[in-house]
């Protein structure tokens, strides 16, 4: 088995998903940067491509199970293993002031698609080449909107999904726990992209740094678990 260090992160053309590509290649991992747009996930590419940055672009739409299916084999005969992978993309499709009381089916499964399942088939699918790794472990960037014991009427179809992803973390630790893989759910904090708005309080390089810290440096037996701030935080 090689030695150099393998990651993958979805939703990576901007915002945190983009920062962390750009911590873990600088860390020294060879990182395939994913992005359900090519032309916009090429040019991100290039970009740290040309920092000297050891960046690859593969297309992935976590929405779409084909392209999953699609990544996983394309992934499969570009690397013999995967040490992380970073489930970064998501969507907050929900209006302003929108309310558990009315929030319409519709963008619950939308938001479900992207957020939850995606990362639950991807996971699914890269248990292979996560299981060659030494250490493999799985990062889901969740949010605070998720965590159930502070539960407010914010966007309730995004604050779901999170939670119900924070669940696929929990039971996928416990799966993949035999197979010696860690997996934990982060929040990023309110952080300034185009999904936190400018007046977030947090910029990309601190809403990427537990992803990166829990892909370097983090103990190596942590899993099941919710972080923020490099710091083990309630469900
Ligand atoms: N910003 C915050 O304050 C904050 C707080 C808590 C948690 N988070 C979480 O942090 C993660 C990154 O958010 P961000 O703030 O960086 O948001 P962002 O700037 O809106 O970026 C989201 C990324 O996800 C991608 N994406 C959306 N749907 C996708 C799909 N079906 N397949 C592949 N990629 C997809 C987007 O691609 P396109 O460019 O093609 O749309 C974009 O690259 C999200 O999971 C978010 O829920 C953010």
């Amino acid at each position: 088995m090689t030695t150099e260090k393998i990651a993958l992160v979805t939703g990576a053309n901007k915002g945190i998903g983009l920062e962390i590509v750009r911590q873990l290649a600088t860390a020294g991992f060879k990182v395939f940067l994913t992005a359900r747009d090519s032309q916009r996930g090429e040019e991100a590419s290039q970009k740290l491509q040309q920092d000297g940055l050891t960046v690859e672009f593969l297309q992935l739409d976590v929405a779409d199970e084909a392209s999953i299916d699609r990544l996983a084999k394309e992934l499969a005969s570009r690397t013999n293993h995967l040490d992380v992978l970073v489930n970064n993309a998501g969507i907050l499709l929900d209006a302003p002031n929108s309310s558990v009381l009315e929030v319409e089916s519709e963008v619950i499964l939308q938001t479900l698609q992207t957020n939850t399942l995606g990362p639950l088939r991807l996971i699914q699918k890269l248990v292979p080449l996560l299981t060659k790794s030494n250490a493999g472990k799985v990062i889901n960037v969740s949010s605070g909107g998720g965590q159930l014991t502070d539960m407010g009427n914010w966007a309730p179809a995004y604050c779901l999904s999170k939670t119900a992803l924070n669940a696929v973390t929990g039971m996928m630790a416990a799966a993949l726990k035999d197979k010696h893989i860690v997996v934990n759910s982060i929040c990023p904090g309110w952080v300034r992209t185009d999904m936190g708005g400018s007046n977030a309080s947090r910029s990309v390089q601190q809403g990427a740094d537990t992803v990166t810290w829990l892909a370097t440096e983090a103990p190596s037996d942590l899993t099941g678990k919710f972080l923020r701030d490099r710091t083990v935080i309630p469900w």
